[in-house]
């Protein structure tokens, strides 16, 4: 094969995806599984950098293989696996955790955010290094790209820079991968705080879209969704946040580019915009909904799926962790 590799991963802690998940993240997997060789993953072992109760994780473990393939992967045509199927991971981690420095990894502003949201006293060890285990999940594939979120770049960039300081220690052994993120679906803002991004610990449960939720519920949410005191719909990050962050959700939706729907909506209030995008979503999840509880409904078929990913993932995964250990020394 000589298709670009891609890798990327999801948590399964929120049990639902959200609506940022999806558009920043899944939405570029599903693609990316027809012009490359794609290894997904159900990233259980950072699931754990926070409390798990272990009948949930299990259960949400699956939940999410579910919905990645309700959103359109095919095992024919990528791979998919759980993270903890495949022991190099953690394997490979413990590897990075001795080159990465103490400093180097104070820097990762996501565990500052997520820290300070814990308590600083909760906050795990686990959750302080999970950006290297992500460098380990990433470089055990050789992958040449990451499809991620914005807030994903600054541990794509940590990933690098190891690859490149193990080759330069120990002899070219790992792909130095580049981040791949789709600028305009790089960050979906909550519907409440438009300056804020969409996250499954949003400050308030209105401004969070869950796929899972009752597409009703989804859709008041988006009908109340903050915006500006203006009336005049059009793209503009800095003065309309609100407004823009609506127009990227809807565009990407329907395929309609941004400023066809500027169009559209030329005279007309946020209230017919903010209607039309309900309507909107509630006909692309209800049956992505569905197809989440056929996959759950024949734990059989996901059990396969799962497994013939762990072993497909494996063999590439063992081959990498055997040449890193032999250049180490071991
Ligand atoms: P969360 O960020 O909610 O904790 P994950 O860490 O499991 O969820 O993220 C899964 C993927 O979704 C990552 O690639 C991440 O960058 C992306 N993502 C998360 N939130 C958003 C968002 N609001 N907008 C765009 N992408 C996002
Ligand atoms: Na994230």
């Amino acid at each position: 094969l000589d298709r670009p590799r891609v890798l990327s991963g999801i948590q399964p802690t929120a049990g639902s995806f959200h609506l940022g998940n999806y558009l920043g993240a899944v939405r570029q997997w599903v693609a990316l599984q027809e012009s490359h060789d794609a290894f997904y993953m159900v990233v259980d072992l950072h699931a754990i950098t926070v409390p798990q109760d272990p009948a949930e994780l299990r259960a949400n473990t699956r939940l999410a293989a579910a919905q990645l393939l309700a959103a359109g992967l095919d095992p024919e045509r990528c791979t998919l696996f759980v993270q903890s199927h495949v022991p190099e991971h953690a394997q490979l981690g413990w590897v990075f955790n001795c080159l990465t420095g103490f400093g180097e990894a104070s820097r990762m502003t996501q565990f500052k955010d997520k820290s300070a949201k814990q308590g600083a006293d909760r906050a795990t060890v686990g959750l302080f290094t999970y950006p290297i285990l992500q460098v380990a999940d990433i470089l055990l594939y050789q992958a040449n790209a990451v499809p991620v979120g914005e807030d994903q770049r600054q541990h794509i960039e940590l990933t690098r820079d190891l690859a490149e300081r193990f080759n330069g220690r120990f002899g070219d052994t790992f792909t130095v991968p580049d981040a791949y993120i789709v600028k305009e679906t790089a960050k979906i803002y909550d519907l409440q705080e438009p300056l804020s991004k969409m996250s499954k610990s949003a400050a308030s449960p209105k401004g969070l879209i869950n796929l899972l939720d009752e597409p009703k519920a989804s859709a008041k949410k988006i009908k109340s969704a903050v915006t500006d005191t203006d009336t005049v719909i059009r793209y503009d990050e800095q003065e309309k946040p609100g407004v823009s962050n609506l127009l990227t959700i809807y565009s990407t939706l329907t395929g309609t580019g941004i400023p066809e729907l500027e169009q559209k909506y030329e005279g007309k209030g946020y209230g017919a915009l903010k209607t039309d995008l309900a309507e909107v979503f509630v006909e692309w999840v209800t049956p992505f909904r569905e197809r989440t509880q056929e996959y759950l409904g024949d734990p059989e078929t996901l059990d396969s799926v799962l497994a013939k990913g762990a072993e497909k993932a494996r063999s590439v995964a063992a081959e990498t962790l055997a040449k890193a250990y032999e250049r180490i020394g071991f």
